[in-house]
Formats: C-alpha cells, structure tokens, sequence
C-alpha cells in the first residue's frame, strides 16, 4: 500500500512549506512514513541514533536545514550551510551485515536516478560513495550500522548533497553543488521527494534478496569497471583494475598480487 498522504512531520517550526510540501508528495512504502525536520541540528546521523534507541520505525527520516556537526566518512568534517538537503535514513534490514554496502550502493543509485529525473545533469559514482559531477563531488553517503549476531541491528544512511548552498573556499578544488551545474536554484523539495521514492523501490527490492539490480544499476552509473585504479587506506596502498563488485558489493580489483577484494579506502583513478 502507497504511504501518500500519510507522511506525519515532526517539526519545531510550525507551517513550514518545505514539509508541507514533501507531505503532499510522498508516494512510498515504507520510507519517509514519518519525517523530523529540523532547522538546525549538530549532524542528522546522530539523532537518528537518538531516534533508534526510542524505537522509531523503519524508514523513519531525520532532516535538517542546517547540521552544525554534519560528519562525513573517517571522522571527516562535513559542511553543512543552509541551502544543501541533508538527511539520514533509518533502516532496520532483515539481511546479513556482509551485504550492508548495498543499502550504501542503493543509496547512491537513488540519488544519482533523482538528480537525473529533475535536472539534465549526469551524475557519476565514485566508489565507495561520492557522487561526482565533472569530476567534483556533489554527495556523499555515510552509513553507520549496528550489527548483532549474523543481523543488522539497524542502518542510519546518512546523505549530504551540495544543492543550492555556498561552498567553502577550501572545497572549491574538489567539489561542487547542483546549482552551480544546473545554472539556477533547485527545488530542495522535488529532489528530496524524488530520492525517497527512489530509495523506497531500491530498498523494497534489497528486501526481496534481488541484489543482482542494486549492483548492475551501480556498475552502470559509476562507470569503474576496467578502469585502473589505486585504492588507499591508513598506510595501506593498493593498485589494480577493476573487474565489478561481489555479490556483498565489494570492489573486485585485479592486483598485481591477484585478485582482491575491498570494502573501504579512498580510490584515485589513475
Ligand atoms: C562523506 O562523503 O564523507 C559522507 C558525507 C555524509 C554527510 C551526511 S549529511 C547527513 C548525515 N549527517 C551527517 O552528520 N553526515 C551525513
């Protein structure tokens, strides 16, 4: 059953349009059937967290105009100004942890399919989870599970993408925002709405065990497969091409040692 209409916003700000807005819209199953916006917030992730331990249910949202502790992978700082659309999505899937990077991979598949529906543009996937466009980052996703046993306890899919705000002087090197691609400002709402939509299928069919979807949709939009790459993590430095994923979603590289496979690091194209 569709979840249109049924939205409920918990919101500090009375008659918010941007909200208001979203609540008319939805059309999705399980994501989004309850939304916590907030104007500002230290980071998204961590009230979903919060959230968690008061036993929200699944697909719930934390959203936030501004985050003033916004985190990003490896303890990085994220900025997160008005103007951007920062949420974290709270999942508790009935799957084994070792297939836990899918729910990343489905995420960025969602955005990447709702950028292209509202703009022309065309994003790119960076593994693991940077969505690039002309080569400079426009998203990122940071997704923080709890495992137990052989299950997930829960996921919070934390998503950050530049829309309309201002950049930092010292990210203008390496990213950038849908605005400025676009040429005019983008409705936050639309793009926020469509995501969720997307996300809601993406993680239906994760549900349903079809894996195979999320990690060809994947492949095709990070267009990685024969590329070679370097892939760096704390002092550890690997080099090779890259031949897919796995079916739990890690990089299959082929090294000069053979063949490895990767779950994290930073990856340059070389
Ligand atoms: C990265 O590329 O390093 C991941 C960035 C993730 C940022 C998002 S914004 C919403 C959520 N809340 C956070 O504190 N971080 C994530």
């Amino acid at each position: 059953m569709s979840n249109k209409n049924k939205t409920k916003i918990i919101s500090s700000e009375s008659n918010n349009s941007f909200s208001e807005k979203i609540k008319q819209n939805l059309d999705t199953k399980v994501i989004g059937q309850e939304i916590f916006y907030f104007k500002t917030i230290p980071s998204t992730n961590d009230y979903a967290r919060f959230l968690i331990n008061k036993g929200v249910e699944d697909g719930a949202i934390v959203l936030a105009d501004v985050q003033i502790s916004g985190r990003g992978r490896k303890s990085r700082v994220w900025s997160s100004p008005e103007g951007g659309l920062w949420f974290s999505i709270i999942l508790y899937p009935s799957f084994s942890p070792k297939y836990a990077m899918l729910l990343t991979m489905a995420a960025s598949i969602s955005v990447v399919k709702a950028v292209r529906e509202i703009t022309y543009l065309k994003p790119v996937i960076k593994w693991p989870n940077d969505i690039l466009i002309d080569g400079k980052k426009v998203c990122g996703v940071l997704t923080e599970l709890e495992t137990k046993e052989d299950k997930i306890g829960y996921s919070i899919i934390g998503i950050g993408i530049n829309v309309n705000n201002k950049l930092n002087k010292e990210l203008h090197g390496q990213a950038t925002t849908l605005k400025e691609k676009y040429g005019s400002k983008i409705s936050k709402g639309d793009l926020f709405s469509c995501i969720l939509e997307q996300f809601d299928s993406n993680y239906i069919r994760l549900m349903d065990n079809d894996f195979s979807y999320i990690r060809e949709k994947w492949l095709s939009m990070s267009k990685i497969a024969g590329r070679e790459v370097i892939i760096r993590d704390d002092d550890k430095t690997i080099q090779g091409v890259v031949s897919g994923v796995d079916d739990n979603g890690q990089l299959i590289l082929k090294s000069e040692d053979g063949i490895k496979y990767i779950s994290t690091g930073d990856l340059e194209y070389i």
